[in-house]
């Protein structure tokens, strides 16, 4: 399985969106990271912008990430957008399966997000109702933290889960990603890899989307990186 670099514009100009969307032409998606100060103590972008991001980018693939309260209500309406793909965490949702069902019902990837502390085993046994697992390897809410290596036992268990579905989902990492990171995730069965400040933060952040993805496709092939 390709590895794919999903930047995150978190930590981009939120006031200059289209701009920095274009820094980064090498990016596999673009990471849309929605919260609304509750479900996390922080506040991004919402709908209106999210449809705008569809209207002037048609062409660049959108990974929603939604970090809200009530998705079950939400999620749809950002599937309406016509955005590729909405992550909705488990947490906060009552009916991860109907919401993940409408979602692809719509035409769009049904991602199922998991903060660190929330386990992966109850997932097991309908993890092929989703298209992405997204393991958080942060607590979310804000960009350029430091990516926690206790996650990585929750990585191997849920890529042991998806083989033994055999059922195609991806498996998202969010949280810390970075040249010195991506080798023992790619280790540990991650095939996407959401990276917000070490991309931004880069003086040429298309030149790093590359490179880590380049890193992370030798590492998967076995040689050293
Ligand atoms: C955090 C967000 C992330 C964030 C990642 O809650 O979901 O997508 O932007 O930023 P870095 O890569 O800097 O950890
Ligand atoms: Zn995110």
């Amino acid at each position: 399985m390709a590895n794919r670099i999903h930047p995150s514009i978190l930590n981009a100009n939120l006031a200059a969106l289209d701009d920095e969307i274009r820094r980064i032409p090498s990016a596999d998606a673009i990471h849309v990271d929605v919260m609304d100060g509750h479900f996390v103590p922080n506040l991004s972008i919402g709908l209106p912008v999210v449809e705008c991001l569809r209207k002037n980018h048609p062409d660049r693939f959108l990974d929603v990430h939604l970090m809200i309260e009530n998705p079950d209500l939400w999620a749809p309406q950002y599937a309406e957008t016509g955005v590729d793909s909405v992550g909705f965490h488990i947490e906060a949702s009552q009916a991860p399966i109907r919401t993940a069902r409408q979602l692809r019902s719509m035409g769009c990837r049904a991602s199922l997000a998991l903060r660190p502390q929330t386990p992966i085993e109850p997932v097991a046994d309908f993890i092929a109702e989703f298209d992405q697992i997204l393991i958080m390897t942060v607590d979310p809410g804000f960009g350029g933290q430091k990516f926690l290596d206790a996650m990585l036992g929750k990585i191997r268990r849920t890529r042991e889960f998806v083989e033994r579905s055999g059922a195609d989902v991806w498996i998202q990492i969010d949280g810390g990603v970075s040249a010195a990171t991506i080798d023992r995730c790619v280790d540990a069965g991650v095939n996407v890899f959401v990276a917000g400040s070490s991309v931004f933060g880069a003086d040429d952040p298309d030149a790093m989307v590359r490179a880590l993805r380049e890193q992370a496709d030798r590492r998967a092939a076995g040689g050293l990186s």
